[in-house]
């Protein structure tokens, strides 16, 4: 990935904070996730009263590509905080870790942990997951 493009996805994941609605934990997080061919999904966290219903910001961009047909990824962007004010890194969920082990290639998908477009952290989906249980294990 180039600078761009991390700084575009950095910039597209901040932009979707506004529409979290997490009126529970007011913990707001936007993503963007970009896929083979160029085209970036974006996603927030979805809270519900019931609170087990509650939906990631990763998750919600993930259902949202692959509702579209698309199932090919490069990387990821997550970015949350507090009242929605993004001052450290933000690690995906376990769950959000699984659901990118059901369509991404662990060794080489980028998940990118921003704080703006100057600080930012890149790590594979390997190291985030490792010795990931995937589609393979079970075919
Ligand atoms: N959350 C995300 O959307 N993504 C993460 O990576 C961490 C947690 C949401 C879920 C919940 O709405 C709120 O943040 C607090 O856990």
């Amino acid at each position: 990935m180039d600078e761009r493009t991390i700084k575009k996805m950095i910039k597209t994941a901040m932009e979707q904070i506004r529409f979290s609605y997490a009126p529970y934990s007011d913990f707001k997080v936007g993503a963007s996730l970009l896929s083979e061919n160029g085209d970036i999904f974006t996603g927030c966290n979805i809270e519900n009263a019931a609170y087990s219903p509650t939906n990631c910001a990763e998750r919600t961009a993930f259902f949202k590509a692959v509702s579209k047909g698309v199932r090919d990824f490069q990387a990821i962007c997550i970015v949350g905080g507090k009242s929605g004010n993004v001052t450290e890194y933000i690690t995906p969920c376990g769950v959000c870790r699984q659901v990118m082990m059901e369509f991404c290639n662990p060794e080489t998908f980028q998940i990118i942990l921003a704080v703006d477009e100057e600080h930012y952290r890149i790590l594979t989906l390997k190291e985030l997951l490792p010795l990931g249980f995937g589609a393979e294990d079970i075919s």
